[in-house]
């Protein structure tokens, strides 16, 4: 039976198409209140609530972003924050005519029987968190399961576990009124080449597929958000065309041909690399509306030009359209 209050399937559905539509992406500006401080801190600003919140504001509200971004993940503090004017951010994305997100994890733990391994937490009371944040205005949410590639790793077991804590989230999500974005991160970190990502991709990949289905979870109203199979960031940089061959065979073999979008994640590599990677995936024939879903890749340079200093709004406004437009390209698949 459904929830009172949420919409119906093909709301949710529609919702999901609009955040990968037009060849338009997300804007990852969700990062936890510790790594945002982290990053203020090296950018040269003292990190608080109300450098945080003047961040945000100033990313968001950058001269028509709409017009390469259909949706902003924000973190919990900002989600229950409000612009200068007084209008909450989910009510001020949404009158720029974006769509407001949030990220849902809580971050990751040790995991047990899996030495030197994580699995991502925040599923105890998610049903209610859920529906609080749809209350406040998200319209759709992310968790990020995160994998290593060293030695062995990732094991059996650390995928496993990921991939049924992504479909739990996914379905309560998705119970709640809100469409996931479900990240499983192979992490770009080591020297392993591309064909070893390759292989650790498809595994993940195929895991969460697997455990998407057994939860129930609509691909139709789900957005993936994987890494682009890449060289290890320590090995020698693979071209783009081989980047974007590799992805799209790993897609391809394990993914659902349902799903209403890939929007993949920049994992940490130079902007100017993630959208050459980007746009020779898009180059290729693909089931689903392809598109990104960056935060670094975006704003590194938006905050390195703001520097916490009010007279460099513009110009750090401008740098994120900059990296916005580099990313922006007509839609793949017509709608
Ligand atoms: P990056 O694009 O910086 O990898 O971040 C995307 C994201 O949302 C990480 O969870």
């Amino acid at each position: 039976t459904d929830r009172a209050g949420a919409p119906p399937p093909e709301g949710l559905r529609a919702t999901a198409r609009r955040l990968v539509a037009g060849g338009r992406g997300v804007l990852a500006a969700d990062e936890s209140i510790a790594t945002m401080s982290q990053r203020l801190d090296h950018a040269g600003v003292p990190p608080s609530v109300r450098h945080r919140r003047d961040y945000r504001e100033l990313l968001v509200t950058a001269d028509r972003l709409a017009e390469g971004v259909n949706g902003v993940i924000l973190c919990e503090e900002t989600l229950r924050q409000r612009f200068a004017d007084g209008r909450t951010f989910p009510t001020g994305i949404a009158e720029l005519g974006m769509l407001p997100g949030i990220k849902v994890d809580t971050g990751t733990a040790p995991l047990a029987g899996a030495p030197g391994e994580t699995v991502t937490t925040g599923l105890d009371g998610l049903p209610e968190r859920a529906a609080e944040f749809a209350a406040l205005g998200a319209r759709f949410a992310k968790w990020r399961a995160v994998f290593r590639i060293a030695g062995d790793l990732p094991s059996a077991w650390a995928i496993r576990a990921n991939a049924h804590a992504l479909a739990r989230y996914a379905a309560d999500c998705l119970q709640a009124g809100l469409v996931p974005i479900v990240e499983p991160e192979v992490l770009a970190a080591g020297s392993h080449p591309l064909e070893r990502t390759a292989a650790v991709t498809a595994r993940v990949l195929a895991a969460v597929t697997a455990a998407l289905a057994d939860a129930g979870v609509d691909p139709g109203a789900t957005v993936l958000k994987p890494n682009m199979v890449t060289a290890g960031s320590e090995a020698e940089e693979a071209e783009p065309a081989a980047v974007a061959r590799a992805t799209h065979d790993v897609l391809r073999a394990t993914v659902s041909d349902d799903l209403a979008g890939v929007a993949f994640l920049s994992g940490g590599w130079e902007p100017v690399t993630a959208a050459a990677n980007l746009a020779a995936i898009r180059e290729l024939p693909a089931l689903w509306p392809v598109t990104f879903s960056f935060g670094r890749a975006l704003v590194s340079p938006a905050l390195r030009a703001w520097g916490g200093d009010p007279a460099a709004v513009p110009a750090a406004q401008a740098a994120l359209l900059v990296e916005v437009r580099r990313n922006t390209a007509p839609d793949p698949v017509p709608a």
